[in-house]
């Protein structure tokens, strides 16, 4: 029997773990999935691991029921990472060409980009994603290969993110202890964007807010190139903590009542919400919880706009911003944070997704499909690059480098 190439992926968010299973390669671009698996848990928070043994049976039981429902059996997969960790850093590099004839070589490449990538850091962080803008040579931009060209001085801008080595660590251990290898990690809003987000809104300018349990990851994209991250310790289970305090109800109960009552669009005057609370009745005005809703989404949206000024992106945003997660299904949201951002905003939806063994919501798999479309690009190059002779090795990984740049990130 021929052996199947899969893929699998695993999206270990704040309040649920998604794995998906896909079959490889990915033909013209769409990616049938054979299997999905969903389990919620609450063992992360803002991105790090709270309870090691709990999510790894979260991860257990997500995997398991991807088996189930594609057949098959799961080896190893791609994660992702999140949380108020992740820091994105924009870099300069700049080095004076070595060679006598001043004609710049692999080696000087490699210098100036080690040199915009030495930055100070606290001993725990390490680089965990960069992209490149292009170089200058002397002072002129807009170069994408300068090796084999003349100049005296070789300059790059990098966009760097940083990341706590440990928090990977836990998440790691946490897949191992589920009894999956680890094929590699992407952060968490390029893999989402991946899925959601065209390679022509990523030229044109983008902002991409991915709204979750506990964080809201911000990230800016300008000529194609991720240009701005900020992860703020804010999302939907604020929300729910807010009805809770101002209605003196128990969180579960405020959770129940958000998703049953999903809307800040208006109401009819006088409604009202009956909920059970340990067997006693109590009568909730609909009016007071729209207020509560605008109230929290508003102050939210308030926050993310702040940043997107501090980006200084805002005028090279040309084609708005993607919105996703599950907080932003609510009815009415969309519209209150074009009001805010004073963009166009547009909720994500997972783009050139083929068969599916059932209907994949985009604001539930959304980050584990970008997973499976980053993945493949990395394990299609690793297998090109066993394929070749050495020689031929750096070639392929530069191209790697280059694809994963602008064709998906
Ligand atoms: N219908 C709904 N309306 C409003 N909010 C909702 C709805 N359904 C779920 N939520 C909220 O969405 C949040 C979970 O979102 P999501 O599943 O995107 O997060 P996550 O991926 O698990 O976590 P994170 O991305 O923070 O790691 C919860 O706070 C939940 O209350
Ligand atoms: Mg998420």
């Amino acid at each position: 029997m021929k052996k199947e190439n899969l893929i699998t992926a695993i999206d270990i968010g704040a309040s649920k773990v998604c794995c998906l299973i896909a079959a490889l390669p990915i033909s013209k671009g769409i990616l049938d999935v054979l299997g999905y698996g969903i389990c919620h848990h609450d063992c992360l928070k803002k991105g790090v691991v709270a309870d090691i043994k709990v999510l790894s049976e979260a991860i257990s039981d997500a995997v398991y029921k991807a088996e189930e429902t594609s057949g098959r059996k799961v080896q190893s997969a791609f994660f992702n990472i999140s949380g108020t960790h992740l820091k994105g850093i924009p870099s300069h590099g700049e080095v004076v060409i070595s060679d006598r004839d001043n004609e710049i070589t692999k080696h000087d490449l490699d210098r100036v980009i080690s040199n915009a990538k030495a930055i100070h850091m606290p001993y725990e962080r390490d680089i965990v994603y960069s992209a490149r803008k292009g170089f200058v040579v002397d002072g002129e931009k807009g170069i994408i290969n300068p090796v084999g060209m003349f100049g005296i001085k070789l300059e790059t801008e990098l966009f760097l993110i940083t990341a706590k080595i440990s928090i990977i660590d836990n998440l790691k251990k946490a897949i191992n202890q589920s009894g999956i290898g680890v094929e590699g990690y992407i952060i968490s809003p390029l893999a989402t964007s991946a899925s959601s987000v065209s390679q022509h809104e990523k030229n044109l300018g983008m902002v991409f807010i991915d709204i979750g349990a506990d964080i809201t990851e911000i990230l800016v994209f300008s000529e194609s190139r991720p240009v701005f991250l900020k992860v703020l310790p804010l999302g939907g289970d604020n929300i729910t903590k807010k009805i809770a305090e101002k209605l003196s109800l128990p969180e579960g109960i405020a959770e129940k009542l958000k998703i049953e009552n999903s809307t800040i669009e208006d109401i009819k005057k006088g409604e009202k919400i009956n909920v059970t609370v340990v067997s006693r009745k109590i009568t909730i005005s609909r009016a007071k919880l729209r207020g509560i809703l605008i109230s929290e989404y508003t102050n939210l949206f308030n926050i993310i706009k702040k940043e997107l000024d501090i980006s200084g992106y805002i005028d090279s945003i040309s084609s708005g911003a993607l919105v996703c997660g599950q907080p932003v299904i609510m009815d009415g949201v969309l519209e209150l944070a074009e009001n805010i951002f004073n963009l166009p905003v547009k909720i994500g939806h997972i783009m050139n997704l083929g068969s599916a063994p059932k209907p994949l919501p985009s604001h539930i798999y959304a980050t584990a499909v970008g997973l499976l479309k980053m993945g493949s690009i990395v394990k299609q190059s690793k297998k090109s690059i066993f394929k070749m002779s050495p020689k031929n090795w750096a070639m392929v990984l530069l191209d790697y480098t280059r694809r994963l740049y602008t064709d998906y990130f």
